[in-house]
């Protein structure tokens, strides 16, 4: 058994092997870390906006395929994604600290140099291995198989730290729909904060209320199914994450709507530049 770390593209199963990808991600993380290590305090944020949206679908996608298939396939498959579970657990905590607390201070600095530690530790457990032992079970088409489908998840996943929810489908698979709305708006709002355009008063408080609502809708019954005792952290009970949850569906079958009008309304159009 050889870590990934000592393995090229064509061992691990070609680049649509789940052991490439995977790779391919645990070395831009190792990037974007050098990155944060080398930015000032008031840079960090941007940094770490880029970091999240690396690593959360990247787990989120592990959580709902590929320890799911490990735990198939292994005899003590249980086992050895719980230990990964409750890494990826404690980062999701210590990241809601994180963004609670103001960038160059001690207490920033500390859950920081914890959160860089726990991801190192985490891409380790990966590459030397669950990622190898799983690489015994399987052959290379089944690598590219999970490869394709890790994929596809991982770019419909939420991309912030969501610790209240099942670290196990059936929770997470629940929760992914209205989180991963919530959290691509608020990326998006704060890219353009971090970008330094104008309005920021009025982006500042349309990012917080976007994390209050993804708060609220990871607190309701059902998110937090599946999930394992040590991974558990107890729901706060609010009415609040109904609401949230029916406003957010609503959006997204309005823009559904809109987007399918816009299609017909274009059509005519598309035929007149054809006609032409
Ligand atoms: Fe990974
Ligand atoms: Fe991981």
């Amino acid at each position: 058994m050889r870590s990934l770390a000592q393995q090229d593209v064509a061992e691990m199963g070609g680049r649509w092997s789940v052991l490439s990808r995977q790779k391919a991600d645990h070395v831009e993380l190792d990037r974007l870390l050098g990155c944060l290590a080398e930015a000032p305090p008031s840079g960090q944020p941007a940094v770490l906006l880029r970091i999240y949206r690396l690593v959360f679908p990247h787990a989120f996608a592990e959580e709902a395929v590929l320890w799911p298939a490990i735990r198939r396939v292994l005899p003590d498959g249980q086992e050895l994604t719980l230990r990964v579970e409750q890494e990826h657990q404690q980062i999701n905590q210590l990241v809601t600290r994180l963004e609670a607390l103001e960038p160059g201070t001690p207490d920033h600095a500390d859950v920081l140099a914890r959160v860089v530690d726990l991801l190192r530790a985490d891409v380790r457990d990966e590459e030397d291995l669950l990622l190898p032992r799983l690489q015994e079970k399987l052959s290379p088409a089944q690598l590219r198989s999970l490869g394709f489908a890790w994929e596809a998840v991982k770019r419909i996943a939420p991309t912030r730290a969501h610790p209240v929810v099942a670290r196990r489908p059936p929770g997470n698979v629940l929760s992914a729909l209205p989180l991963t709305i919530l959290d691509r708006s608020r990326d998006h709002v704060e890219a353009a904060l971090h970008r330094g355009r104008h309005a920021r008063r009025a982006l500042t408080k349309a990012g917080d209320a976007l994390a209050r609502t993804s708060r609220a809708v990871e607190n309701l019954p059902g998110m937090d199914r599946g999930e394992d005792p040590s991974t558990h952290i107890p729901r706060r009970r609010s009415p609040w994450g109904v609401i949230a949850l029916v406003a957010v569906a609503g959006a997204a079958v309005g823009a559904g709507l809109r987007a399918q009008r816009g299609g017909t309304a274009r059509r005519p159009t598309e035929h007149a530049k054809e006609v032409r």
